[in-house]
């Protein structure tokens, strides 16, 4: 959470510092301010809100120094005002933080013995008045740097300058991401690539601990033990052009049309020409100990977790291998019993997730294989897998997360399908009819995206509805909790998923009038090969759902149904039907997904709000 951006070079820093917020505001949204070294004095800007108020703030404002820091925040510690909000001061000391001092009070305390005051609510102030205290006793930024350090408790990062060191920015990260951009005669500090990527793609993702001392020429990174360590510096691979609209109102409708071609990246190179099999080179590789997993516990948050929820489907069907899904949150609370024999599946976009990152560490802990399902290349959680398999699904801006969900449920769906025939339980021929039908996904998802046009105008009737309910059956269950999830999320509407059986039991007593029930009901294609396995080759739940539908509609529920083009039951008993390209079993979450993702975005957008950065969220959440 919070996002950080420096810059020292000869350029002025406000347009760059500004930018760089901009593109950071997914990360927090609540107040932004930029600190710039003019002359001897740094002049501070801060104000609550969006990255817009702070750039009205600034419109006069003319500087003639070249290094600066800036943040835009997700209050933790300390209320969403303009005194809380970053960067903070204390002597010659400016300090942004990203995460948690854990043991800020303690500091706190004792600073306060000395007679120092403070201003704000904050851990972020306890630490630049830890800076400057190491300053007074005559230490520079770095080895004031390397005296903090051990003091602190929690993951953070944070970017730091000084009065009296006009050429230099300092910045560590430890837990939390921090990136330094190396340009011509310039140097860039950020918590995520996207700030930068359009001045520098040259980058050095910080390490746990590391500290970077970035000079306008030149950068040396340390260990905390103030041992000077060889940079890795890399290319990026991402564009700048990747990372802007595109000529979308938003990014998210913009990530939702993305989504063949993101699907299609991700399943590039995982298709071996000649068996005409799936084969994940990474997969292929350690398929001996593969062959020998007894169980699987998938980690993730929000919608990874969804992502998850449908890959147990896919992972004991395919595989027959038991599969646990766990929030990340939960997880290490529950003193989860491991078996040394199990992997530990993670799933995320960002890579940064906390309650992921912390889930894996678990997981290694108790000496289990790790392996990561992620989108960013170089993010932590990347690093310290022990297996990594990308999605390629490009970068994703809006909060809301689209294409990352749906190329999470490919790799899942790939990784299912190779390990069931790595273990014997489908067939080669099996194997290679679930290879085609993957193969015709993205041109699915291209035509499923032709009903735009339709479903926005369900949205023009549906935008003042007061509550959703969403219900499917077996692994469309994860879609609906998914397709509630994404209407809440940026229209905030109230919506719940349900599995459809459940609804009697309790949740049923919520229908009325008032209620727009969307019900999960596509038909499956059936598989020409033989893949023996139970509920797998017919529509055995699509009666039950539609006496689901029933119950519903006697309640007055008004009805829309996600089912397939030519169906003849579903479009006769719902108010609204939508019909999608027929496809698999296994394919019908990811196609049915689209169709929610889109009435989610025109419900919101027709209801006004911050569709790309909705209120009290965050993109990526790097605290716990
Ligand atoms: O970066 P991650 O995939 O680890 O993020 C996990 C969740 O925070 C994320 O999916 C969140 O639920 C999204 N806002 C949902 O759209």
């Amino acid at each position: 959470m919070c996002g950080i951006i420096g810059y020292n070079g000869y350029q002025d820093p406000k347009g760059i510092l500004l930018d760089g917020l901009k593109r950071l505001e997914y990360r927090g949204y609540d107040s932004a301010g930029i600190a710039i070294l003019e002359g001897d004095k740094t002049e501070v800007f801060r104000a609550e809100g969006r990255i817009q108020q702070l750039e009205t703030k600034l419109t006069r404002h003319q500087f003639k120094g070249h290094l600066g820091i800036g943040h835009t925040r997700w209050a933790t510690h300390g209320a969403p005002t303009e005194n809380n909000a970053h960067p903070h001061q204390a002597g010659p000391i400016t300090l942004v933080h990203n995460g948690i001092i854990e043991n800020y009070l303690g500091h706190k305390l004792i600073l306060e013995k000395s007679h120092v005051s403070f201003s704000s609510d904050t851990d972020t102030e306890v630490l630049a008045h830890l800076f400057d205290r190491e300053l007074k006793s005559g230490l520079s930024l770095k080895d004031s740097t390397l005296k903090i350090l051990p003091l602190l408790k929690g993951s953070y990062a944070f970017a730091v300058i000084n009065e009296n060191e006009p050429g230099t920015l300092v910045g560590v990260s430890n837990g939390a991401p921090l990136i330094v951009g190396i340009g011509e005669n310039e140097t860039f500090l950020a918590s995520d690539v996207q700030a930068i990527l359009h001045r520098t793609n040259r980058v050095i993702y910080l390490e746990e601990g590391q500290i970077a001392v970035c000079k306008s020429n030149h950068v040396e990174l340390f260990s905390q033990e103030g041992e000077s360590l060889k940079a890795n510096i890399k290319t990026l691979h991402w564009t700048a052009d990747q990372m802007e609209k595109a000529g979308y109102r938003h990014y998210m409708l913009k990530e939702i049309h993305e989504q063949s071609q993101a699907i299609a990246n991700t399943i590039s190179g995982c298709i071996d020409p000649n068996s005409g099999t799936i084969q994940i080179p990474q997969i292929e590789k350690i398929k001996d100990t593969l062959k020998s997993i007894s169980r699987i516990s998938i980690v993730a948050c929000g919608t990874a977790r969804h992502a998850g929820l449908v890959g147990k489907y896919y992972l004991e069907r395919f595989a027959k291998i038991s599969t646990d899904v766990d929030f990340g949150s939960e997880f290490r609370y529950r003193q989860p019993v491991l078996d040394k024999n199990s992997l530990t599946i993670l799933i995320s976009q960002s890579g940064e997730t906390a309650d992921t990152l912390a889930a894996l560490r678990e997981s290694k802990s108790q000496g289990v294989s790790t392996l990561s399902i992620c989108n960013v290349r170089e993010s932590s959680l990347a690093r310290e897998s022990d297996l990594v398999l990308y999605t390629n699904a490009g970068p994703e801006i809006g909060v809301a997360s689209t294409k990352a969900f749906t190329t999470q449920l490919t790799m899942l769906y790939m990784l299912a399908v190779q390990l069931g025939e790595i273990r014997g339980i489908i067939s080669n021929e099996s194997a290679k009819e679930l290879t085609t039908d993957l193969m015709h996904l993205p041109h699915l998802v291209d035509n499923s995206l032709r009903l735009e046009g339709k479903i926005e105008e369900i949205a023009q009737t549906l935008q003042d509805t007061p509550f959703f309910f969403y219900m499917g059956r077996d692994n469309l269950y994860p879609i609906a909790l998914e397709g509630a999830l994404k209407l809440k999320e940026i229209s905030y509407a109230h919506a719940e998923g349900y599995p459809a059986g459940e609804l009697k039991h309790g949740p049923i007593a919520l229908i009325d009038r008032q209620a727009a029930v969307i019900v999960l009901a596509p038909l499956n294609n059936s598989p020409k090969s033989k893949i023996s396995l139970k509920g797998f080759e017919d529509n055995i739940l699509f009666e039950k759902i539609l006496s689901n539908l029933q119950q519903v509609k006697a309640r007055g529920g008004q009805v829309i149904t996600i089912g397939t083009e030519g169906d003849g039951l579903f479009p006769k008993e719902s108010k609204y039907f939508i019909g999608l390209p027929k496809t698999s079993w296994a394919l019908n979450p990811i196609l049915s997904t689209i169709p929610l993702q889109v009435l989610a975005y025109h419900i919101a957008s027709l209801r006004g709000t911050d569709v790309d950065k909705p209120r009290n969220l965050a993109k990526s959440v790097t605290v716990e």
